[in-house]
Parts: structure tokens; C-alpha cells; sequence
């Protein structure tokens, strides 16, 4: 299978950035800002997609990158990878040990293959299309819940402090008040994903999150049996924005809330 092979070069780049994160926690890593100055970037975000680059690269010379950290010149390949070098930029730039490497490669906008990976807990999440998701060798597979009552959700903050912030208080709100059973914001949304796919969470949503935030996750949690859509419910493609993500039996619950909540967005 064409994603398969993919796979190992996404995974083996994943494991090389890995290597720079766990040089440079807890070490100075010379943190700036880029847009804000809560958007943080350190040396290991930029290191790191230098070396998941080079490895690429070197197996796919044509293929097209598109990173967080870098603008690549695009050719007319078929085929882009998807690559957050270092998501949870936050939480590494504390010292909070929760922050991940997400890779995927798509095929004219479908995505074939993708991994997750946590370096400070050796979790390897990947998928292929078609072939199911894994954490390291074990199968993974959504949660079976089916009640929004009885579920712990997880969400995350797009910098925006504007309307943005206003909404997705006014979700998390809304979710409470129909009786989730709790909330998390771990500051990871690849990793977030991850987790709904492994049943450790049963739904997250968020405001706005670009593809390389998202792309590798959503293969998995789709993979394990999860929906991934906007906040119509519209499946969701590789175009930045609002993702909502569950086990797919609290989906429409979710978009009951979220749909009403931001309907004006
Ligand atoms: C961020 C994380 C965070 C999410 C933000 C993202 P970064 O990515 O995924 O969980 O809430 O919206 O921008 O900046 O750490 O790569
Ligand atoms: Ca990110
Ligand atoms: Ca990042």
C-alpha cells in the first residue's frame, strides 16, 4: 500500500525531530515570538522542521512541504506533506512536558498517511488510509460512548483574544451546562486528536487550527473510527478553520452545541 511506504519516511522524520525536542526541553532553546507575543517559536520548532525537511526531501525530492516554520517553493508533485515540527509550542517553552511532531502526506488533498508523536512518552500514533490507526504496534479505537452527558471533551485556544476567545468561552459554557462530565486543554491539538482516537477523550473541538495542526490527527481519529468535520458537520479537507472531532456517536450532540454557540461565525 502507497501510504504504508509514506508512513515510514513520516515516521522516520518524526523520530529524528523527537531527538531536537528532547535536546532542547528544559534547556535554553531561545524563545521569540512570531505574530503575538503569546505565539511562541523556539530553536527546536526550527530545527526540527529543518530535519523532518531534509529527510523528506531526500526521499521525495519533488514531492511539496508545506511547514509551520518555513515557506517552501512548490512544484506541480501531486503529493504534500503536512508538518507541524513541534505542536505544543507553549507548553515546551514552560517546561510542561506535553507537546508533539505531526507529520502527513496527502495525494491531490486526501490525506494517505500521518503520525503523532509524543517524545517524552514514546508515543508513536500513525494511520493509513484504509489500514486502521495504531499507538505504537497496538490497534487503537474510539471511545463507545454515545451519551455527551457522559463525556470528558477536550478543546484548545486559537490566539485570537477577540471574538474567537468570546466563542469558544461561550462553547465551553454551553457544554458544561448540558452536563459534560469534564474538560481538558492539554495545548497539543495533534495529540488531542490522538487521544479521541484512543478513547481517552471522546470529543474536541476547536475555534481555528491550520492543517498542519490538524492533518496528521484527523487521518488517525478517522482511522480509529472517528468523525472529523467543520462546525456544519461538513467533513472536513485540509483548508484551515473551525474542527470539531469525536468518537462519531456524540458527533451530532457536539454540533448541537457548537453549531448554535458560533452559528454566527
Ligand atoms: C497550537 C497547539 C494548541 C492549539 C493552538 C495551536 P503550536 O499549535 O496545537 O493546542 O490550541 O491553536 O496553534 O503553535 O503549538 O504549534
Ligand atoms: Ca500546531
Ligand atoms: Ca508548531
Amino acid at each position: 500500500m502507497e501510504g504504508s511506504v509514506l508512513l515510514q519516511t513520516a515516521v522516520k522524520a518524526a523520530k529524528i525531530a523527537a531527538d531536537i525536542h528532547r535536546r532542547y526541553f528544559n534547556k535554553d532553546s531561545a524563545v521569540s515570538s512570531k505574530s503575538s507575543h503569546f505565539d511562541l517559536v523556539t530553536r527546536a520548532d526550527i530545527e526540527a522542521e529543518q530535519a523532518i525537511a531534509k529527510i523528506i526531501k531526500t526521499d521525495y525530492p519533488d514531492h511539496n512541504l508545506i511547514g509551520e516554520e518555513n515557506q517552501y517553493e512548490q512544484s506541480s508533485s501531486e503529493y504534500s506533506w503536512i508538518i507541524d515540527p513541534l505542536d505544543g509550542t507553549n507548553n515546551f517553552a514552560h517546561g510542561l512536558p506535553v507537546f508533539s511532531v505531526s507529520i502527513a502526506v496527502a495525494k491531490r488533498g486526501e490525506l494517505l498517511a500521518g503520525t503523532v508523536y509524543d517524545p517524552l512518552r514514546d508515543e508513536l500514533f500513525t494511520a493509513v488510509s484504509g489500514g486502521g490507526a495504531y499507538l505504537n504496534s497496538e490497534r487503537i479505537s474510539v471511545s463507545a460512548n454515545k451519551e455527551l452527558t457522559q463525556s470528558l471533551l477536550i478543546t484548545g485556544f486559537y490566539y485570537d483574544r477577540s471574538q474567537a476567545m468570546k466563542r469558544t468561552l461561550d462553547d465551553i459554557h454551553a457544554f458544561f451546562i448540558r452536563g459534560i462530565i469534564g474538560l481538558r486543554r492539554f495545548g497539543s491539538a495533534a495529540l488531542d486528536l490522538c487521544y479521541v482516537a484512543c478513547g481517552r477523550a471522546d470529543g474536541f473541538w476547536e475555534f481555528m487550527l491550520n492543517p498542519w495542526d490538524f492533518a496528521a490527527g484527523s487521518l488517525i481519529l478517522r482511522e480509529a473510527g472517528g468523525t472529523v468535520t467543520d462546525k456544519q458537520g461538513r467533513r472536513r479537507g485540509l483548508e484551515p478553520g473551525y474542527v470539531v472531532a469525536s468518537n462519531g456517536l456524540i458527533h451530532a450532540q457536539m454540533l448541537g452545541v457548537v453549531g448554535t454557540e458560533t452559528k454566527q461565525l
